[in-house]
């Protein structure tokens, strides 16, 4: 078969991101400017500022993806790009740029699905891997337990009835004083902590998820002792978190019948996170996969490779693709 030069645009949320990939696997370039610096000082992402800068910056980023793969428009075989789910303005830069590009260039146009690109951001970290698998996606937005049945087949297990895990991080941290993000920060001081808080695990007779009450027995901790050891709550927080992403994502693993849990989304990137499943897997007899944290958190080379597989299945996508801000998980 032909290879195929995909490139890819990620613009739904503070990263804008431009990639060019060889066969959904093989990463040419991958360009990430991020605006985290200019969201930082209003303790989180500010949509409007968000779609000015990706406006912004868009068209350079697009020339050093091209640049650093060494190749030109005409060498592209197709355009992916990040319809959904996200800020509907940011989203709507990455789409409009993707479907000037397609008309002009005369090249097909595919949609991607944020999630199903974090989720694909393994299939360039380990090149063997194929569905079906497990997928664990942990993310600002997203918690959710995927059956990963094709590589654009996708059905829902679990998910989180109220805060994503990100957004718990990001929060705890905020409370503690940590910048935004917080997740990365958290992660950090947690590894000079003892978990000497016991804070709650919430569980239902599903697969589903919530950590509202684990965020706001963080927060009551917090503001009502004096004398709290920061580095502390953080390493109970993650324990408290992992133990519940580790039971759930086993029961997950047994009713499917599956040995491969796939981790995915920017939470991936969580030292513990990652070490309590990967010990808790071992002991079980399945096999942990995670991707290098830069295509953990948002980047545009995992919506090439999703955009690539949506591609040589036979999907695309016509001028009239939109942005969708709520779009679900296996929806095309
Ligand atoms: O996937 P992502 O880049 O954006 C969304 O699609 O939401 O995820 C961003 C989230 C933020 O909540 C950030 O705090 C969290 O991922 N994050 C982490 C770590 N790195 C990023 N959380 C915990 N530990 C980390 N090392
Ligand atoms: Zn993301």
């Amino acid at each position: 078969m032909k290879d195929i030069l995909c490139l890819g645009i990620e613009t739904s949320c503070d990263e804008t991101s431009v990639s060019v990939v060889k066969n959904g696997r093989e990463v040419f370039s991958n360009i990430i400017s991020s605006q985290i610096e200019i969201h930082k000082k209003y303790g989180g992402v500010v949509p409007e500022i968000a779609s000015r800068n990706h406006i912004e910056n868009i068209n350079v980023v697009i020339q050093e993806a091209l640049e650093q793969a060494n190749v030109t428009f005409k060498d592209i075989d197709v355009i992916s790009v990040t319809y959904g789910p996200g800020l509907v303005g940011a989203l709507l830069v990455g789409v409009s740029v993707a479907k000037g590009l397609a008309y002009a260039l005369k090249k097909p146009l595919v949609g991607v699905h944020h999630i199903h690109g974090h989720i694909a951001a393994n299939y360039i970290a380990h090149t063997q891997l194929e569905p079906p698998f497990i997928s664990l996606v942990i993310s600002g937005g997203h918690t959710h337990l995927v059956n990963v049945k094709g590589y654009n087949e996708f059905e829902i297990l679990g998910k989180t009835r109220d805060d994503a895990v990100g957004e718990a991080f990001d929060k705890i941290a905020r409370v503690i004083g940590l910048e935004y993000p917080g997740g990365p920060k958290v992660d950090k001081l947690a590894k000079q902590g003892d978990i000497t808080y016991k804070f709650p695990r919430t569980y239902f007779d599903n697969l589903d998820f919530s950590f509202s009450g684990i965020k706001t027995a963080v927060l009551n901790t917090v503001n009502n002792s004096k004398d709290i050891k920061v580095e502390d709550v953080c390493v109970s927080f993650e324990e408290a978190v992992s133990e519940v992403l580790v039971t759930n994502s086993i029961k997950a693993l047994q009713q499917n019948n599956c040995d491969k849990l796939v981790l995915a989304g920017g939470v991936a990137a969580n030292s513990y996170i990652k070490e309590k499943l990967e010990n808790a897997l071992n002991e079980k007899g399945y096999k942990l996969y995670y991707p290098p944290n830069v295509l953990c958190t948002d980047n545009a080379a995992m919506i090439a490779s999703a955009g690539y597989y949506k591609y040589i299945s036979g999907k695309q996508d016509t001028l009239d693709l939109n942005a969708i801000a709520n779009l679900k998980i296996g929806e095309r």
